[in-house]
């Protein structure tokens, strides 16, 4: 029989763990393993989901090359010692439905989930997904009582990368030319920004009129209602896990943009004390740098308005 010399080395892998087997925490284990980031751990509370679908996802590995490890599991300790533990647990929206009706159900699970982190991998870095997001990035943090630094949302990297995509289409440009720029809280109230969003080195207001620039604002800020209507049963999930593993790979240093994230402001932007969507510098621990634009006064005050519909949430929660 033919054997092939061994000459690929197993990669030293680091540990993801994902929470949640849906569809966001099952598409986020599959590009993890598909890029040979990190071994994956895939968690939930249903028996038989998670092992099978890390099994299958596992299975594929030699088929990307990878030798990452997948496993499912449905007890936390499995997940001990993870570098990040992506949290996706909870309900999803359901047509009709806004992501703030999800706050108290999926403030328990994702609360539970936080205890668990700290009990199994005190130095994790925790990704936050579960919506309504900025507040569940509130709850874990308090939970895990982790410093602010290591607990962070995904947001603004979907909602940016909707934006982009809207334009490239409108502009007939490549998605990869354009920089945009969303922020705030990742709900109705979020800040997309034509000032500052830019195709190469020209602002979209000097390329596109300005009522397609108000139809793609409108359609960013609605991107992910608009993915429930169309499904009819669950939510996003293709763009919001690649959203993650874009976060990853900036955490690992493969990639070294700015993203917009939702982190807890202590006095940037005139805020504190709240999550809220701005580009943000990561890094191995997590936050390294929140980066301040100088905004108008109109910039400014839409950020207020969003991040003060954040608090509105938290204060709901008593926290
Ligand atoms: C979205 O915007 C699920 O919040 C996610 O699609």
């Amino acid at each position: 029989m033919f054997i092939r010399s061994m000459n690929t080395a197993v990669k030293e892998h680091k540990k993801i763990t994902v929470v949640g087997a849906g569809n966001v925490g099952a598409t986020t284990a599959q590009l993890i393993a598909e890029r040979d980031l990190a071994d994956v751990v895939l968690v939930d509370v249903v028996e038989g989901i998670p092992q099978g679908k890390a099994l299958d996802i596992l299975e594929a590995c030699p088929l990307w090359r990878s030798s990452a490890k997948v496993t499912g599991t449905n007890d936390f300790d499995d997940t001990a010692a993870s570098d990040i533990v992506v949290i996706t647990a909870g309900l999803a929206r359901k047509p009709g439905m806004s992501r703030d009706d999800l706050l108290k159900a999926n403030a328990d699970i994702v609360g539970r989930v936080a205890e668990d982190t700290r009990r199994t991998s005190p130095s994790a870095v925790v990704i936050v997904v579960t919506n309504p997001m900025d507040a569940m990035a509130h709850v874990a943090v308090k939970a895990a009582g982790f410093p602010h630094r290591r607990v962070i949302g995904m947001g603004g990297v979907l909602d940016t990368a909707r934006m982009r995509s809207f334009i490239a289409w409108e502009a007939g440009v490549h998605p990869g030319d354009v920089r945009a720029v969303v922020l705030g809280g990742h709900g109705d109230l979020m800040v997309p920004l034509p000032r500052l969003t830019m195709v190469g080195d020209k602002c979209i207001t000097d390329i596109l009129p300005e009522s397609a620039i108000v139809k793609i604002m409108e359609r960013t800020k609605n991107g992910g209602a608009e993915i429930v209507g169309l499904l009819k049963t669950g939510s996003a999930y293709y763009a919001p896990a690649a959203s993650v593993v874009e976060m990853i790979e900036t955490m690992f240093g493969i990639k070294d943009e700015p993203l917009p994230c939702s982190v807890c402001l202590h006095g940037e932007y005139g805020i504190s004390g709240v999550y809220v969507g701005v580009p943000v510098r990561l890094g191995p621990e997590g936050l390294e740098e929140i980066i301040e634009l100088d905004l108008t006064d109109d910039e400014k005050q839409a950020l207020h308005e969003s991040a003060e519909a954040v608090r509105r949430l938290t204060g709901k929660l008593g926290i």
